[in-house]
């Protein structure tokens, strides 16, 4: 399922197993159960909006079961659904990534033939993030940053936002957040604040400031029940915009008081966010396939600006045109003073239909070459660099949606991409945790390397 459902995935920390069970061993769904049900299935079925309505959040909600009904028959593990889903040579759950294991599945069969009680639910403790001092496996990284004047680039790699030089030497500055997984980083207009937002999965979405001058992070804060994902700094630099897994914007005032603002707008994952340069509106992209704008001073939805067929990952916004683009490998240009001409008077609230025909706000770039995980745009906001699945990166501007560039050969699939000031160079960051930046329009390569830490080799025998 989708990419960033496969960042959080393999990034959130491994639990230890009990080994195999024997028949008459005593099965507690707490010590046994829980933590099977909690690392494979608790991150699609928990929170506001459970996968199949069925939430493993309580003793309660394990009981009713989903939309089929109860999970467990008691007593007979071959009748109770919950085996039967996760089952067989493809099991449908979970519904991608690697099936439960033989000796897992055993515990789940031993704990319903014996009754299938639930003894009791463990608190979901604040699990400490742990961050190595080196690491055995690069983390993916999630998002990329260049700071303003271009000397620095800031990695999102799992719990710690990474800082190197843009000539890729040095050490690294490593900044931590108690974020499980972060999604977003980004250098605030003067080059001294680091915005790193994120979350824990199922648990907190977060934002973590840290000042460039110090090192130090001057503010966290948690808002909604999961994980944050991708937006930006408002233009006058007082708040940051991100999406929320729960269908809704977080605009986050960058304080430690003033209430943050929700906005409802999507119906499922809000994947993206983009300021209009003069901070009247946001442009948001969904996981259900939409593309919206949205008013920031009252929160309202202004259009629904594209439904694609597939998932949208990542829009940007020149002020001009919003450009989004996603799994479906167009890359498209929406001319946001002809979309919203007459908004005002029909477009109100969700669900509005477009008053003007989409073909005369949409303008397509050429399709892409893949599928689209993440687009940046420069400083400038003159270019776009769009990269995904395929092993080339394409630049444009985006004024007339021409190409500029094309770099070759990255490694995929890339998860994040970003561009200085004046997109003459790119940053290009992967799901095997490599960093590699190009200088444009030529592509030749800066640097490539692992932004973290890393044990040394361990010779192999
Ligand atoms: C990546 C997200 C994801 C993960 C992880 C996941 N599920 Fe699901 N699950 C879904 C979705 C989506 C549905 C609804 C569509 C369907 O039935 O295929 C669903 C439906 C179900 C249902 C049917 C609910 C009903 O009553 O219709 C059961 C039972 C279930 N999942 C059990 C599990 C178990 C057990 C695990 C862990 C081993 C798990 N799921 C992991 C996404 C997930």
């Amino acid at each position: 399922m989708r990419f960033t459902c496969l960042i959080l995935f393999t990034m959130v920390a491994c639990t230890v197993f009990p080994s195999a069970v024997q028949a008459d061993d005593v099965i507690s769904y707490r010590r046994h159960v829980w933590p099977i049900l909690k690392r494979h299935c608790f991150a699609c079925h928990s929170g506001g909006k459970p996968e199949g309505q069925l939430s493993l959040a309580t003793a309660a909600s394990i009981a009713r079961g989903g939309e089929t009904g109860p999970l467990v028959v008691p007593g007979k593990p071959r009748e109770s659904l919950l085996i039967e889903m996760v089952s067989g040579a493809e099991p449908s759950m979970p519904p991608k990534g690697r099936p439960l294991s033989q000796a897992k599945i055993d515990i789940l069969k031993t704990w319903i033939g014996q009754g299938g009680k639930i003894d009791s639910i463990a608190p979901l403790a604040e699990s400490r993030v742990v961050i190595p001092r080196e690491y055995t496996h690069a983390p993916a990284l999630a998002a990329v940053a260049f700071s303003p004047d271009g000397q620095r680039i800031a990695c999102a790699c799992r719990s710690e936002v990474v800082v190197i030089a843009a000539n890729g030497q040095g050490p690294p500055l490593r900044l931590q957040t108690n974020s499980d997984l972060l999604t977003h980083v980004e250098f605030s207009a003067d080059g001294k604040l680091l915005l790193a937002g994120g979350g824990t999965p199922s648990r907190f979405g977060e934002v973590s400031v840290f000042s460039m001058a110090g090192g130090k992070r001057i503010l966290s804060r948690r808002v909604s029940q999961d994980t944050l994902f991708r937006g930006g700094f408002s233009p006058d630099g007082k708040r940051v915009a991100l999406g929320g897994a729960d269908g809704a914007v977080y605009v986050i005032p960058l304080d430690k008081t003033s209430p943050p603002q929700r906005i409802e707008l999507h119906s499922d994952w809000v994947v993206d966010v983009a300021w209009t340069p003069d901070g009247t509106k946001l442009i948001t992209a969904g996981r259900d396939k939409a593309t919206k704008v949205a008013s920031y001073q009252t929160g309202k939805l202004l259009r629904t600006v594209d439904s694609s067929a597939e998932r949208v990952s990542s829009v940007v916004t020149d002020g001009v045109f919003a450009v989004s683009a996603g799994k479906s490998r167009t890359l498209i240009g929406y001319q946001l003073d002809v979309a919203l001409q007459n908004v005002g008077v029909t477009g109100a609230g969700n669900g509005a239909k477009p008053v003007t025909r989409r073909n005369q706000y949409v303008k397509n770039f050429e399709s892409q070459p893949g599928e689209v995980i993440d687009i940046a745009l420069s400083g400038d906001r003159k270019s776009i660099a769009v990269a995904g699945t395929a092993a080339e990166i394409r630049v444009y501007t985006v004024a007339d949606r021409k190409r500029t560039a094309v770099v070759k050969g990255v490694r995929v699939p890339v998860f994040c991409v970003a561009l200085n000031q004046n997109a003459s160079l790119l940053a290009v960051g992967s799901r095997d945790g490599r960093l590699e930046v190009f200088r444009l329009p030529k592509g030749e390569q800066v640097f490539s390397r692992i932004p973290v830490p890393m044990k040394k080799a361990v010779t192999r025998r």
